[in-house]
């Protein structure tokens, strides 16, 4: 789940395992660790449990030496939070290792690893690997040998390296279900979980494959698919910006994200739009042939990018009249579902790495779906990688946990893809799509509107900080918009807050309004605007507390319970767009009032690599 990074050098290497570390924080994590081999081939290891500061301030006090070593960001699955189960974890005197994601076998290989004589010093499903490792190493050659036979008796995911006392310049990774990319230096060699800890170091990288094993060692790195066969690994020059990871002039890295949206909507539909109409090749190969054919859409997805999803349902439907489902990855993959004829499936995610999503993608590709396409904003990332065709979102990297420039450039993809979409079925006239291209254009600039309400909402947000629940409201395509409103400032204000659409609120959450309840809508205008207002009222005669975020012809007036927020107008098209920007804004601003963690939000991590 969490941040793993190796070091094969001439130099001391805990500087850059620890700034690597630091790099991947923004993933979430409880505990860290390192273990270097020093000139003597003494294994020295630190772990602590907390941030990656209590692990930097014990290595400075008690500088290690040497120049080969792992590091580890350890996000619980098996264990509680602790020293003794943070990783590297160990085998006897010789063999050290990390690990990410879940061995889930691990109950039966701690049995027969027990009655082989091996004692257990943590709780973790990991420790199975290092004990299994220095069974192997008894009767294999190498320790390449030995991971290579270990991986065949794990079942799970995992990305694992591997070290050995005895064999102090090499270390041996092995990848299955959990990403790792190796960083190819002069005369010294790195890897990670993300290219990200890396960049400091090196721009060159090698992605694994799932079922490689490799050796890497100062001068080679040796790489051998899932059969064992030798295999060569593109290398791939790194165009990720240094400072993606750092936080310059803001607070947070959600707040630079969030101000990022004008410049990042800008890169997403470079290239991608001229002047009036969406360029369909560059959504891919093949893609015109695809969208030909489409006849019904499937999307798949999680969290925010499943909101994203449900926003994008009612482009596909009203825009270009084909047929859309949207479904939560964890609930898709264990369904029995019906395959429609001509069905295109498509994940939406930030990370490109979220198990559930990643396992409907597998599965979907037995089930007979016509084409599988991932919109997705990590390059090179399994999504990525095993889907059909890829359109990338170009949000940049995104280290808040809480997914901001992801939403809004996957909505500003899908209007651009639906649009190609309804063009390509002869639904979407040339004036049509003019019209969606130019709202498009406008996109960039109207975001820098919503972005100057930042004061008036961060005045708004004081209403919320003694708050324990609140309701979002929204109708149509303004319903998901809510729903992502209600998401956000759940995570990382942890105010329980709750998603409905308006015209539901009389067959139950109705009864919750009082004046401890504040009800925020999403209320811009369009042909819902009168039913929602009626629902407003709803909520009104009953004493609850409203902020309604609409524009100056819906026709709003402030009165006692009921606060307007008046937003510019924009095109419809545009508007669940626009619209997310407030919600955005609120819950930041709550969550610093209430003093909360705001890019690591408790129990949460980034990219979520298990089910
Ligand atoms: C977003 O704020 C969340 N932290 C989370 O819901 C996230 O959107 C979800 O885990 C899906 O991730 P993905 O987009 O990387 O697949
Ligand atoms: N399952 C392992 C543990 O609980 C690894 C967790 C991780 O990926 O950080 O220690």
């Amino acid at each position: 789940m969490c941040g793993i990074v190796g070091a094969v050098a001439q130099r001391d290497v805990a500087e850059i395992l620890v700034e690597g570390l630091r790099r991947l924080e923004y993933r979430g994590y409880d505990s860290a660790g390192v273990a270097i081999l020093d000139t003597e081939c003494n294994l020295q290891r630190v772990r602590r449990l907390g941030k990656v500061k209590e692990l930097a301030d014990a290595v400075d006090s008690n500088p290690i030496t040497g120049g080969t070593g792992i590091a580890h960001t350890r996000w619980a699955t098996h264990g509680e939070p602790s020293e003794a189960n943070a990783h590297p974890h160990v085998s006897g005197e010789n063999i050290a290792l990390v690990h990410n994601g879940i061995i889930e076998n691990h109950e039966e290989l701690r049995s027969l690893l027990t009655e082989r004589g091996y004692s257990f010093a943590s709780q973790t499903d990991t420790e199975v690997i290092a004990h299994l490792v220095e069974w192997e190493l008894r009767s294999a050659k190498t320790l390449l040998e030995a991971v290579q036979k270990t991986a065949a008796q794990l079942e799970g995911a995992y990305g694992t390296v591997v070290m050995d006392r005895r064999d102090p310049e090499r270390l041996v990774v092995a990848r299955s279900g959990s990403p790792l990319v190796i960083g190819l230096g002069i005369g010294e060699n790195f890897l990670a979980s993300d290219q990200l800890a890396l960049l400091n170091v090196t721009r060159r990288f090698m992605f694994l494959e799932e079922g490689d094993v490799a050796e890497i060692t100062r001068r080679e790195v040796n790489i051998f698919d899932l059969n064992g066969e030798p295999v060569a690994r593109e290398v791939h020059e790194s165009n990720l910006q240094q400072d993606a990871a750092d936080k310059g002039q803001y607070r947070h890295f959600m707040q630079k994200e969030i101000y990022q949206q004008p410049s990042a909507l800008i890169n997403t539909m470079e290239g991608r739009i001229s002047n009036d109409t969406v360029i369909v090749e560059s959504i891919g190969a093949g893609a015109a042939d695809i969208l030909r054919n489409v006849e019904h859409v499937q999307i798949v997805a999680c969290g925010t990018s499943y909101n994203a999803g449900m926003t994008a349902r009612y482009w596909f439907e009203a825009l270009a009249g084909v047929s859309c489902d949207v479904e939560i990855a964890s609930e898709f993959r264990y369904r029995k579902f019906v395959t429609r004829p001509n069905s295109l499936l498509i994940t939406l995610s930030q990370s490109g790495e979220t198990a559930d999503t990643l396992a409907a993608l597998r599965l979907a590709k037995e089930k007979g779906y016509m084409s599988a396409m991932t919109i997705c904003n990590v390059a090179g990332s399994s999504l990525v990688r095993e889907s059909d065709l890829a359109f990338m979102t170009r949000a940049g990297t995104e280290i808040g946990v809480a997914s901001t420039k992801a939403f809004t450039t996957q909505l500003a993809t899908m209007l651009m893809f639906v649009t190609a979409l309804g063009k390509q079925k002869g639904v979407i006239d040339p004036k049509k799509e003019k019209e969606i291209v130019t709202s498009l254009h406008q996109l960039p600039a109207q975001i820098e509107k919503a972005l100057a309400f930042d004061k008036p909402i961060e005045q708004l947000a004081e209403d919320f900080a003694d708050k324990h629940h609140a309701l979002f409201l929204g109708r149509g395509e303004f319903y998901p918009i809510a729903m992502e409103g209600s998401l956000k400032l759940k995570e990382i204000s942890y105010i329980h807050a709750e998603a409905y659409a308006a015209g539901e609120l009389k067959h139950g959450p109705l009864a919750l309004i009082d004046a401890d309840m504040p009800v925020i809508v999403v209320a811009p205008t369009n042909d819902l605007l009168e039913k929602l207002k009626s629902n407003i009222e709803e909520v009104r005669a009953r004493g609850g507390l409203l902020y309604v975020f609409a524009d100056s012809d819906a026709g709003f007036e402030e009165c006692e319970g009921m606060k307007i927020i008046t937003m510019p107008k924009v095109d419809e098209f545009i508007a669940p767009i626009f619209y997310t920007i407030p919600m955005q804004l609120l819950s930041y601003h709550v969550a610093l009032i209430k003093g909360t963690d705001v890019d690591q939000p408790r129990n949460l991590a980034k990219a979520v690599t298990v089910e």
